[in-house]
C-alpha cells in the first residue's frame, strides 16, 4: 500500500494546471454553479476504490463510532425482521453494520447511483442480507411506503436537490418509520470553527488529494459542507418534507449530526 502511494505521490495524475481547474471545478459544482449531479457521480466513480482508506484516515477513524450512533437511532428493534434503505450507501459500510446489529433479521437495500461504490464494497456484504441497488436517491425503484425505515450517511449533503431528496424518502419509508440522517455540520463554537477550516481547507485537501489522487474532491468536501444548511435549517427541512418528532444530536465538537425522525 504504502509503496502504492508512493508511486502515485512521484507520479501526480495531472499537472498543476489541471489541479487548479479541478479545484475550481470542485468549489462549483458544490456551490451550484455547475452539474453538481454529473460532478459528484463522477468524482466518486473515481475515487471509489480508495475511498474507506481515506475515511478512516481523514477522519482519524472516528468515522466508524459515528455510524454505529447514527443506526442506534434508526430503533431497528420496532421492525427486526422489515426492510431498510441506506441511501447514498457508497462502500456499504453502514448497510454491513446495520445488518449486523444484534438481533436484527431483516434487509437492507444499499442505494447509490455510482456503481463503482458499491462495487468497492460489495466484498464487505458478503453472506450478508444486504443488496446494493444503483439508483438515484431522487427516483428510487421502490414502491411508496415500501421500506421501515432509512439511514442516509455523509449523502445528502451531496443531493443536487436536496428537498427533492427528502421527500423521496418520505414517499418510500412506512408511516411511522424512522429516518437518520449522519452528516458533517458547520460546528456553532467560532473557535472549533476556525481550527475546523483549517484542517478542512489547508490539511484535508492536500492529504486527501495525495491519498485519493483526486484533489478536486477533497476541495468539494469543506466547499460542500460550508454551504450545507445548520442543524436547526435541515431540521425544518426534515418537517417540510413529511417527518415529525425530528431531533438532532451534534457530535465531536459539533462537527457532525445524527437527525432523526418518523414519517408522519
Ligand atoms: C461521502 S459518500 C458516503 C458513502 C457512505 N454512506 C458512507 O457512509 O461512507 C456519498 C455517496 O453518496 C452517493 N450519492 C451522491 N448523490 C447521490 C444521488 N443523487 N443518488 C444516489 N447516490 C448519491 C455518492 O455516489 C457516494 O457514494
Amino acid at each position: 500500500m504504502l509503496a502504492a502511494l508512493k508511486a502515485r505521490h512521484e507520479l501526480p495524475r495531472m499537472p498543476p494546471a489541471n489541479q487548479h481547474a479541478e479545484e475550481r471545478s470542485a468549489v462549483e459544482a458544490a456551490s451550484g454553479a455547475a452539474d453538481k449531479r454529473g460532478y459528484v457521480q463522477a468524482m466518486f466513480s473515481d475515487i471509489a476504490p480508495r475511498y474507506d482508506l481515506l475515511n478512516h484516515v481523514l477522519s482519524f477513524n472516528i468515522d466508524r463510532g459515528w455510524r454505529r450512533k447514527a443506526i442506534a437511532a434508526l430503533d431497528v428493534q420496532k421492525a427486526p425482521a422489515g426492510t431498510y434503505l441506506d441511501l447514498c450507501a457508497g462502500t456499504l459500510d453502514v448497510s454491513v453494520e446495520l445488518a449486523r446489529t444484534p438481533g436484527f433479521s431483516g434487509w437492507v437495500l444499499g442505494a447509490d447511483f455510482a456503481e463503482a461504490m458499491l462495487r468497492a464494497g460489495r466484498s464487505k456484504a458478503t453472506g450478508r442480507a444486504v443488496f446494493g441497488v444503483t439508483a438515484d436517491a431522487v427516483a428510487l425503484p421502490l414502491q411508496s411506503a415500501s421500506v421501515d425505515g432509512a439511514i442516509v450517511a455523509f449523502g445528502v449533503r451531496n443531493l443536487a436537490d436536496l428537498d427533492a431528496g427528502l421527500r423521496e424518502v418520505a414517499r418510500v419509508v412506512k408511516p411511522g418509520g424512522r429516518f437518520v440522517i449522519l452528516e458533517f455540520t458547520t460546528p456553532p463554537s467560532a473557535i472549533v470553527r476556525a481550527a475546523y477550516g483549517f484542517y478542512s481547507n489547508r490539511v484535508l485537501p492536500v492529504i486527501g488529494g495525495l491519498l485519493s489522487g483526486n484533489r478536486g474532491a477533497y476541495r468539494y468536501l469543506p466547499e460542500s459542507i460550508a454551504r450545507f444548511p445548520s442543524a436547526p435549517e435541515l431540521g425544518e427541512r426534515l418537517k417540510a418534507a413529511g417527518f415529525t418528532g425530528v431531533r438532532w444530536e451534534l457530535l465531536t465538537l459539533g462537527t457532525v449530526a445524527i437527525h432523526a425522525g418518523s414519517r408522519a
